[in-house]
């Protein structure tokens, strides 16, 4: 964990802990923060990804790295049972006060607190990013997921447009940062934010790290010229998948 007087930040590693105590930090002003930077776009992602999980009545689904639950919320949206999960107690503690309706649970990505093919669909927004094991939690989300079930990610990736993703990395590595030094209760973790989208799978290579987990169609869309793209598949019938223990 690097410290400096602003606060704190993970390192590209991700190790748990440091990526727990770092949204610890940020918890308090999570949501208004997200809103600013992103210019408000965050609240069309979000119905977006609602929408590309084509959520039923009375269905089950995950949301994984649920934060202060303000992904879950528009899950609820579809009538659907939505019950977030995630690894920081702040964040939790943030979401329970900020919107006490809404079920969270502390869960880490790479060992869920459910049985197999618990629910109808899985979504994970803004969160795999963070998971220092992308392909085990991937896998994770299949073995939760029942067969024929969906998964949506929503998360930031690579803008397809040139002359807009330069534009793009340079607001990411230059005003970002400045930006959330005036909002944020951790403006250090915005550094890691911009640095950890950088290093970040574009969409073609997303894709096929999601099939090789055990989702079959695999597509996606882009959302904002590609500065956020959902990647879906369809969990795939066959024995169930174990556990990852290694
Ligand atoms: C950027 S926030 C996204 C929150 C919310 N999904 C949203 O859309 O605003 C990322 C969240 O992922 C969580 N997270 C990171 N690694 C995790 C893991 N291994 N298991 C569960 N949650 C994790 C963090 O604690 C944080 O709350």
């Amino acid at each position: 964990m690097s410290r400096t007087p602003q606060g704190q930040r993970a390192s590209l590693d991700k190790q748990p802990h440091e990526v727990a105590a770092m949204f610890d930090g940020v918890a308090e002003r999570y949501d208004l923060t997200n809103t600013v930077l992103s210019f408000g776009q965050d609240r069309s992602w979000r119905r977006s990804t609602r929408a590309a999980l084509g959520l039923r009545p009375g269905e089950r689904v995950l949301d994984v790295g649920a934060g202060t639950g303000v992904s879950t919320q528009e899950l609820a949206q579809s009538g659907a049972y939505a019950v977030g999960a995630d690894l920081s107690l702040g964040m939790l503690h943030a979401g329970k006060r900020a919107r006490p309706q809404v079920p969270l649970l502390a869960g880490d990505a790479l060992r869920l607190p459910f049985a197999d093919a618990s629910f109808d669909a899985v979504t994970i927004s803004f969160a795999l990013r963070n998971v220092n094991d992308t392909d085990a939690a991937l896998r994770e989300l299949a073995r939760v997921t029942r067969p024929g079930g969906r998964l949506v990610v929503c998360e930031f990736s690579t803008p397809v447009n040139p002359a807009f993703r330069t534009v793009y990395l340079s607001y990411l590595m230059r005003s970002l940062p400045v930006v959330a030094r005036t909002v944020s209760s951790n403006p250090d973790a915005y550094v890691y934010l911009a640095e950890s989208i950088r290093a970040w799978p574009d969409q073609a290579a997303l894709a096929g790290r999601v099939a090789a987990a055990g989702w079959g169609r695999v597509a996606w869309r882009n959302l904002t010229g590609g500065v956020v793209a959902l990647h879906r598949g369809i969990r795939e019938k066959g024995p169930p998948l174990g556990r990852d223990n290694s």
